[in-house]
């Protein structure tokens, strides 16, 4: 087995494909030697998957409040870095992460507004001493994601906070990620998720194997 103990994360909006190619990258990783987790926020514990529900499906006349939807979230990331991102990294693994730090800073900070800097320290706590490696920005314009997962809603008939969202919400979002990179060039990496899903794979493997060492 390879030593390869990094941490990568996907972003980017409802719709562009991270899940899939979470799964190609993890297969790609296992084939070249390593040993992959591949868990997800809000979640990745069962504790942290508690938070999740809440945070996705919470529907009653009590709204959630922005900052509680802030904790939720962070609450969740401590528990997963803790339990599961902290210890796989030490064991030499590859950590694959869907969702993690950036999107608190383009849902919670660009879209809904709140203070960045603050977001940042409260993301430092979560993140207990954890680097990212690399982030894998899958970019796509918020009338192909949104649309997409708007059908979801329509057709699972299931409520989702995020996904009901505004159209303006989501581009707020998008400008959040498409500005983390440009500040971050080094470590974020923007994809442009609508290319052809083969060609996206073998372009995220490339940046991916440069991080890991393989
Ligand atoms: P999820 O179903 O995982 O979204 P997707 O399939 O698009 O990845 O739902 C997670 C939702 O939570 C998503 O709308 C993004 C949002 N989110 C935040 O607002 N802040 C965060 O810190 C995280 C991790 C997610």
């Amino acid at each position: 087995m390879v030593k390869c103990g990094k941490l990568i994360t996907f972003e980017g909006p409802e719709g562009s494909g991270k899940s899939t190619q979470i799964k190609l990258l993890a297969n790609y990783l296992s084939g070249a030697g390593c040993e992959v987790v591949v868990t997800r926020e809000p979640g990745g514990t069962p504790l942290a998957e508690h938070f999740r529900e809440i945070l996705k499906h919470h529907h009653t006349q009590e709204k959630i409040h922005p900052s509680t939807e802030l904790f939720l979230f962070e609450a969740g990331r401590a528990q997963n870095v803790n339990e599961v991102i902290k210890p796989a990294l030490a064991a030499g693994k590859i950590v694959l992460c869907d969702r993690f730090t950036d999107s608190t800073i383009a849902y919670q900070g660009y879209a809904r507004g709140q203070d960045l800097h603050m977001l940042e320290t409260l993301n430092r706590l979560a993140l207990n001493g954890v680097e990212i490696a690399l982030t894998i920005l899958l970019d796509l314009p918020p009338e192909v994601g949104f649309a997409r997962a708007a059908r979801r809603v329509e057709t699972q008939n299931s409520f989702d906070r995020m996904e009901s969202e505004t159209l303006a919400f989501h581009h707020k979002v998008r400008s959040g990620f498409l500005a983390l990179a440009a500040q971050y060039p080094e470590r974020i990496k923007v994809f442009n998720a609508e290319q052809p899903m083969e060609q996206l794979a073998a372009a995220i493997a490339r940046e991916a194997a440069d991080v890991v060492g393989i």
